[in-house]
């Protein structure tokens, strides 16, 4: 990258109410020139861009294609075009954001994006401006402390299988699994197994219309969840 390059700006916009953003990322979302969003092949559809939206500044906005894919050969191509995109921006001297949901390196797809650039061109300017995550604001919104005194914390995906699950509860103190819905019939079954179904929230679509939040899984057996949810398990208890 040349001297006169842009920077990339990853900005976690936090995970719905767009109060919930930095003073750092709204600065800079105000400034930069050229914001990137995430979005599937199929449409330009982006939450993090719905998000800030009300806060821009006249900004150009360009989509990303992420596919929503398991064949790694295809997210490779995916993440290497939209890096290389990324590079031609900044090669003209402008300075870029890309938006992404809660934190920008938690989950997100802002993390291969910028192995990818910087295994491009390693001397590519990035700064990580972190976000507010879901966990944290669902934590927030049901009063649930996630870690005191000495306990353990576990952050999980859903998507990692019964036994797995089991292995790293069975461990842990306190655990949010984010990515629940297509495997929460998987996740019911375990916590069933384990008896803790009712030491365990779900919260749906956390600062955004139509939030919800329930206090014990029995009640949601049998029953689809949205995309934006996950569970939070107090293997103690709430203790109130
Ligand atoms: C790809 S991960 C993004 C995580 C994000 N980068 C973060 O810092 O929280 C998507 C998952 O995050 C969780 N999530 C993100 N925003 C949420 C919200 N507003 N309410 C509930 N869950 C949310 C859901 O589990 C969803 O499946």
């Amino acid at each position: 990258m040349t001297p006169t390059a842009g920077t990339l700006y990853g900005i976690g916009v936090g995970p719905g109410d767009p109060e919930l953003i930095t003073l750092k990322a709204l600065k800079v979302l105000r400034q930069v020139p050229h914001i990137f969003a995430s979005s599937s092949p199929k449409n330009t559809y982006s939450l993090a861009l719905s998000i800030v939206r009300c806060h821009l500044n006249g900004a150009g906005i360009e989509h990303l294609p992420f596919p929503m894919t398991k064949d790694e050969a295809v997210l490779k191509a995916a993440w290497e075009s939209n890096a290389r995109r990324v590079l031609e921006v900044l090669a003209t001297g402008a300075d870029a954001a890309f938006v992404t949901l809660g934190d920008p390196l938690t989950y997100s797809t802002f993390g291969y994006l910028l192995k990818t650039l910087k295994r491009l061109d390693p001397e590519v300017s990035i700064v990580t401006i972190p976000g507010i995550t879901s966990y944290s604001a669902a934590a927030a919104l049901t009063h649930i402390p996630l870690t005191e005194g000495e306990e353990s914390f576990y952050l999980v995906s859903g998507a990692l299988g019964a036994a797995k699950l089991k292995e790293i509860i069975d461990k842990s103190d306190n655990i949010v699994i984010l990515k629940t819905y297509r495997y929460f019939d998987d996740i019911y079954r375990t916590l069933e197994d384990l008896d803790l179904l009712d030491r365990t929230t779900c919260i749906s679509r956390c600062g955004l219309d139509g939030e919800t939040v329930v206090e014990n899984l029995r009640d949601l057996k049998g029953r689809d969840l949205p995309y934006l949810s996950m569970i939070i398990i107090k293997k103690q208890g709430r203790g109130y």
